[in-house]
This record gives structure tokens, sequence and C-alpha cells, in this order.
């Protein structure tokens, strides 16, 4: 991104490293909810929250590239709590803490090991961070080791980034560690959204740690 051009949705697909989304981040975090939530109709996150509270999910909850926390204020609504947040951006969790929905926010980067024991979450969620140029699917592995066993993994993944990376094949080589998968396809925006990606789909990977 050139320091002239507003942050948005064409400059995040084209990230390429964990350093490029801390500085695309860090300009972004004070304008996200407003230009790109409500602005593009974005329902994700309300997406995740339902098919997580629908399989029963239960806190403590992690929730990753958790951003500036639209996720974590749903499913507070659901009635899941208690919420902790994680983001590579400081500045994109700064706003999250503003929302006073999470127990915990941490930076951390999903490429590497994250500051977390084994096996603490009965829950990790994420809405759009499994997307273009953000996170593939090597970080599954990392997301296995903090949740309990018997714990709910709710991931948003980009439907065309879930083809390119190859997760399905990720996921079948996870068959052992992993149970009841389910991979149901819904809308990321709302009928307002008129721009190219209005008919954009994201995967709910949705499975139990065995
Ligand atoms: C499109 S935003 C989604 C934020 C929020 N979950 C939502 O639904 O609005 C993607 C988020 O992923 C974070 N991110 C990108 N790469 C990451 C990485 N390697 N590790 C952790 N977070 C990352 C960004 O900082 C950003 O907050």
């Amino acid at each position: 991104m050139t320091k002239d051009q507003a942050p948005n949705l064409g400059a995040a697909y084209a990230l390429r490293t964990p350093d490029d989304s801390r500085r695309l981040y860090a300009d972004w975090a004070s304008s996200y909810d407003r230009d790109f939530v409500a602005g593009s109709g974005y329902i994700l996150h309300g997406q995740v929250a339902r098919v997580f509270a629908d399989q029963g999910g239960q806190g403590p909850v992690l929730d990753v590239g958790a951003g500036t926390g639209v996720l974590g204020q749903v499913l507070a609504q659901h009635g899941v709590t208690p919420i902790d947040a994680t983001d590579i951006s400081q500045d994109m969790l700064d706003q999250a803490q503003a929302k006073s929905v999470y127990r915990r926010l941490f930076t951390g980067d999903l490429t590497e090991r994250l500051p977390v024991p084994d096996g603490t979450y009965c829950g990790v969620v994420s809405s759009g961070t499994f997307t273009h140029g953000h996170v593939g699917p090597d970080a599954l592995d990392e997301l296995l080791r903090i949740t309990a066993a018997g714990g709910i993994l709710c991931l948003s993944i980009n439907a065309e980034h879930y083809e390119a990376q190859g997760f399905a094949e990720k996921l079948d080589g996870l068959a052992s560690q992993i149970s009841d998968l389910q991979l149901p396809q819904l809308p990321i925006y709302g009928p307002e959204n008129t721009s190219d990606h209005r008919h954009d789909l994201a995967v709910i990977a949705t499975f139990r740690k065995t």
C-alpha cells in the first residue's frame, strides 16, 4: 500500500507478510468499524457467532484475529463468556478493548506460536482473518494446540482462499485430531453491498478437538 492510499479491502487482500498486516491495520483501526463493517454491510462476524452458539459453543473462548472486536460483541450477545482476543495489530486490539467485551487481549501472530498454554480454551473462533493475504491453513495446528479436548473451533475461511490454499487437504490431514467437521458456506456481506465482492462466500469450518 502506498502512503497516500486509504486502507481498504483491496489493500488487505494484497498483503504478503505479518509486517504488512501490522502496517495496514495500524492505519485502518480507527475507521475500520465505520468504513468496512458498517460501510460494506459486513455480516461475517454475526455468521460465525451464530454457528458457534448453535453448536453449543461455550467459554472460555479465544477470538483469533479479533481486530476491532466485532465478533466478540456478537458472541457476548449470544451469552458466550468469557472471551479473550488476540491479533497481530495492537492498534486493532486497542479498538476492541474499548468495546469492553473481552477479558484479556494480547498481541499474537497466528503464523507463529501464541503465548497460550496447551488446552486453554473451550472454544476458538475467528471471522475475516483466514482470507487472501492473511492467514493460511498451517495455523490450524496452533489453534488445536491451545484448544481443550472436546472444545469447538469455528473459523470463517474465505471460500476462494479455502480452495487456493488447500484447507480441505489440511483438514483431511488433521482427521485423527478432530471430529464433527461441518463446512457450511455463508455470505460475507448483506444485501446493501453493491461492490464486486457482494456475492463472496466464506466456509465456516466448525469442528471439535478430539
Ligand atoms: C479483516 S480483519 C478481521 C477482524 C475481525 N475478526 C472482523 O471480523 O472484523 C483481519 C484481522 O486479522 C489480523 N491479522 C492479520 N494477519 C494476522 C496474523 N498473522 N496473526 C494474527 N492476526 C492477524 C489483522 O490485524 C486484522 O485485525
